[in-house]
């Protein structure tokens, strides 16, 4: 029997324990805005609706979701309040509806299945149907939480936040982590019943389990752990689900096959994908969007973010690749490399010190110690591009837009500001003379200069005494 899902993700309340002008939800983890996290879970479970209720005015919470819809909740009123704002995306859905809160970025598919099964589950017929579940975990520190309240039979009686709690209910250390799921058929009428009379003054969704049991119905609250369940609500707690994602996400790298000397201080990114042999170094950070080939050695203290490193390549010690790179096979990115939006073809080479930005350079280039693409004229960006078989002669600037052709020889220390044909060798630099025997006059003439201002008295300074 096909269950309907929809899915509404939290994303509008004010965040202040964060302490910070960006939407709590917006905090990056492993690269990604935490929220995204919280999607790619929920997409997992294929729903049928998807949308997420964000604040008012912040088009970066819309931007980062889409193209997941965001509807805004005008005020953050609550939780309960949050998923009324959803209720239009909700119109004419039949099945079940689970909310999610933006700040739990550690949550896994596996315990969002468990939670729609123990809904699903027909335990008896009608209204002994579960009409509510919600995800729990036993909470080292309950105070931040929700406490759930069961009764003898185990089943889910009410959930009383930490603030609004008496003593007894707050040394429950069963807590809610915010995921629920409810009967679609049964929600707006419930929550047209919430009101505001707590501690806070707000609309909690929780209070829908005492609702749904004043009604008569079951509600149930499903076992997991904490480690994956606990919400981010200030810095300490940002900093705590980061490590745990770092440990995920490294885990995964290992059990993938990358080799890593030193796995806890390799960052990965939510995304980033590994071939078959790579190896990577201590000290290396991937940034969003890298994908690494076949048996690709990168070794240590690299930084790298939105490239593409071909299939056999190497890169580093120390080097920098930044957003739009891509590179062939068998490419050598060197230590002190610093690449951006450029393509290198397949078994280029950089291998020393250089600004590489916005190029095309061809295959079998070999680019020298020291090269600049002087992409930024101060208003404008522009290309370099170079054609296979190059030859850039170390110390090179490249004053874009330019173009080498292929098999060209650019000389060193040139200055390269005009196009260059394919075989030319171009000197873009000013002709060497050589002065016979006038070194040692000079080494006479300057030493007198210095004498001269000792005993005059002169500091060392810009203008020099007049002979
Ligand atoms: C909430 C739960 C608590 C649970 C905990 C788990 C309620 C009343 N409390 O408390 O039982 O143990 O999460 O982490 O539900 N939000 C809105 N609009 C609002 C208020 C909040 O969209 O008006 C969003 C927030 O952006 C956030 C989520 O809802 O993503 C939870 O809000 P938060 O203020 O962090 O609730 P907690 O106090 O952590
Ligand atoms: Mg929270």
């Amino acid at each position: 029997m096909a269950h309907p899902l929809a899915v509404v993700v939290l994303a509008a309340g004010a965040g202040t324990r964060m302490k910070s002008a960006l939407p709590k939800v917006l905090h990056p983890i492993a690269g990604w805005p935490m929220i995204r996290h919280v999607l790619a879970a929920a997409q997992t479970l294929r729903p049928d609706r998807i949308v997420v209720v964000g604040p008012p005015g912040r088009d970066d919470v819309a931007r980062a979701v889409a193209p997941v819809p965001c509807l805004v909740q005008d005020r953050p009123l609550g939780t309960g309040h949050a998923v009324k704002a959803a209720l239009p995306a909700l119109k004419g859905f039949r099945g079940d509806v689970m909310v999610m809160f933006g700040d739990s970025p550690l949550l896994t598919a596996a315990s969002l299945r468990r939670l729609l099964a123990a809904r699903r589950k027909v335990a008896g017929r009608g209204r002994d149907r579960v009409a509510l579940g919600v995800l729990g975990f036993r909470a080292a520190d309950p105070t931040p939480y929700g406490r759930l309240v069961r009764n003898e039979a185990g089943d889910l009686d009410r959930i009383v936040e930490g603030r609004d709690a008496s003593a007894d209910e707050r040394r429950i250390d069963f807590v809610n982590s915010g995921v629920m799921v409810i009967d679609g058929a049964l929600l707006p009428a419930w929550l047209r019943r919430l009101r505001n009379d707590n501690v806070k003054g707000e609309y909690y969704l929780t209070d829908l389990v005492a609702i749904a049991r004043r009604a008569g119905r079951r509600c149930v609250a499903v076992e997991g752990s904490e480690a994956e369940f606990r919400g981010v609500n200030d810095k300490t707690d940002l900093a705590a689900a980061e490590a745990a994602m770092q440990a995920r996400l490294r885990q995964a790298a290992l059990d993938g096959g990358v080799t890593m000397t030193d796995p806890a201080t390799v960052w990965l990114a939510a995304d980033t994908r590994f071939g078959r042999d790579v190896s990577v170094g201590p000290n290396t950070v991937f940034g969003p969007g890298v994908t690494v080939g076949d048996g690709v050695t990168i070794h240590g203290f690299c930084h790298i973010e939105a490239a593409t490193i071909g299939a056999h390549s190497s890169v580093g010690p120390f080097a920098r690749v930044r957003s739009g790179t891509r590179t062939g096979r068998d490419v050598h990115i060197g230590n002190f490399i610093e690449l951006k939006n450029t393509s290198l073809g397949d078994g280029t080479k950089a291998n020393h010190v250089s600004y590489l930005g916005d190029g095309d350079i061809g295959a079998r280039v070999n680019i020298g110690a020291g090269t600049i693409f002087v992409n930024y004229d101060g208003f404008g960006k522009w290309r370099t591009v170079v054609g296979d078989d190059a030859f850039i002669g170390s110390n090179s600037s490249m004053i874009a837009p330019v173009r080498v052709g292929r098999g060209a020889n650019v000389t060193a220390g040139s200055v390269i500001t005009a196009d260059v044909a394919a075989d030319a060798v171009a000197f873009g630099r000013a002709r060497q003379v050589d002065k016979p025997k006038a070194a040692t006059p000079l080494r006479t003439k300057l030493k007198a200069r210095a004498k001269t201002a000792k005993d005059e008295g002169w500091k060392m300074q810009a203008r020099a005494p007049r002979r």
